[in-house]
């Protein structure tokens, strides 16, 4: 049912950001606030009786469900950012892109060594930016908990790269 809702808000957008892309556009989710709710409810009843001391949300789309899962589950949230956004001592992980390299951060305070991290995106593509963010977050001493997503695009094949890094994979509308 929540797949359903899901998919029926997705406003698929042609050509964006470049020619043969077709964008899944979740601002219309962002517009429906039962919604909302519904979707971090359905992340809390999917993780349940996992260990998740900390949420760490990927810059900038999984913020949105991110914090409200964190708080919603009791645990700090964590945003790991694009480069050059975060103030304090940073940590860094570079990962390359189609064309070139991008690099995520974190601030060097912000996990504790041994916590069980649960990272979380909007969207799992090609699994990039997630495999990224769990080395630096293995870097910080920490376990991966797992991972959830709103969206999967299952032709990217991201689930078969993160399967290595943690079995618990939740996903609320895969295409
Ligand atoms: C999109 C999406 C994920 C990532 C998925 O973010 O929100 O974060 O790409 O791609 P991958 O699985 O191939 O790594 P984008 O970089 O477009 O930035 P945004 O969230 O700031 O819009
Ligand atoms: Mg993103």
């Amino acid at each position: 049912m929540i797949t359903q809702q899901i998919k029926s808000a997705i406003r698929d957008i042609p050509d964006f950001p470049k020619p043969g892309i077709i964008f899944k556009d979740i601002t219309p989710i962002l517009k429906d606030p039962v919604l909302c709710e519904n979707i971090v409810n359905a992340f809390v009843e999917q993780l349940k009786g996992k260990r998740i001391d900390v949420i760490a949300g990927i810059e900038s789309r999984g913020f949105l469900f991110g914090l409200t899962l964190a708080t919603k589950l009791g645990v700090p949230f964590v945003p790991i950012r694009k480069a050059g956004k975060l103030p304090f001592t940073i940590k860094q992980k570079a990962y390359k892109l189609e064309y070139g390299t991008a690099i995520i951060e974190c601030h060097i305070d912000a996990f504790e060594p041994g916590q069980h991290v649960l990272i979380h995106d909007d969207l799992l593509a090609t699994g990039g930016t997630v495999t990224a963010a769990s080395e630096l977050i293995k870097e910080m001493g920490c376990e991966i908990a797992g991972f959830c997503f709103v969206v999967e695009l299952g032709f990217l094949e991201g689930r078969q790269r993160i399967a290595p890094i943690s079995d618990t994979l939740v996903v609320l509308a895969e295409y």
